[in-house]
């Protein structure tokens, strides 16, 4: 059974890390537009550092939790037929022992170059005067993907979603494209789809099913009907 699964903020907000949209979310605290845009980061690239950076450091201190490790376990009985794309920046899932992760946002641990697009693994701390490993100039970023830029492997991502048996979205509200429409790209290649959430998202309704609690709790639970089969 070939199986795509879509993260989200909710997968990895009971592992401490915040969510963007929920009361008291990232979002509410800092704008989008000063963080989490190419302007912004061109406007005051401290302050960009600086968020990255304390996020960075909450993600060290913070532990994948059962809806991680219940995904880890899937993968290992189907192998490579489960993918997990992740619109996550933690790296959670790989700690939880996942090994096919994409990164469709970028990740916490990395860095980028804006002038020649070198990447490397990201230090603890980042600040605008970073020299580039490669090419030397002050110009190093977060590899992350911000409002106006495309996401990474979406080619691929829609090959999969075309080939997939079952889609499974967990722990995202459906507010940010092109992942809000994954689920209608795989129902319409013929996919079975299924939501896994705190509560129905904007997308709920594109669902074939759609179970409601926290991930710690409906994942493990999910991934253990599917193992009895
Ligand atoms: N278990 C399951 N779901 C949860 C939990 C939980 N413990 N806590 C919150 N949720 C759900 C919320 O109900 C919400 O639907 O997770 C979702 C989080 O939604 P957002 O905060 O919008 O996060 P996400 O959907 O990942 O945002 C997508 O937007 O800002 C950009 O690049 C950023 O990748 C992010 C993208």
């Amino acid at each position: 059974m070939k199986l795509v699964i879509l993260t989200g903020a909710g997968i990895s907000a009971e592992s401490g890390l915040g969510t963007f949209r929920d009361a008291g979310g990232l979002w509410e605290k800092y704008p989008i537009e000063q963080v989490a845009t190419p302007e912004g980061f061109a406007a005051d690239p401290a302050l960009v550092h600086e968020f990255y950076n304390a996020r960075r450091a909450n993600c060290l201190t913070s532990a994948p939790n059962a809806a991680h490790d219940a995904l880890a376990r899937l993968e290992g009985t189907l192998g490579n037929d489960m993918l997990i794309v992740t619109q996550n920046v933690d790296d959670l899932h790989e700690r939880a022992g996942s090994r096919s992760v994409w990164h469709m946002h970028g990740a916490l641990n990395r860095a980028k170059c804006a002038v020649c697009d070198h990447s490397w693994n990201a230090p603890a701390k980042m600040h605008p005067d970073d020299p580039c490993p490669d090419c030397n100039t002050a110009a190093t970023r977060p590899d992350v993907v911000w409002f106006g830029e495309m996401p990474y492997f979406m080619e691929d991502i829609y090959d999969r979603l075309h080939r997939a048996d079952l889609f499974v979205s967990i722990g995202t509200s459906g507010n940010v494209y092109p992942a809000a429409g994954f689920v209608q790209e795989a129902a319409a290649a013929g996919a079975r789809t299924l939501e896994l959430n705190l509560e129905p998202s904007l997308g709920a309704s594109s669902f074939d099913e759609s179970r409601n609690g926290p991930a710690s709790q409906i994942v493990p639970e999910w991934v253990d009907s599917l193992l009895r089969g």
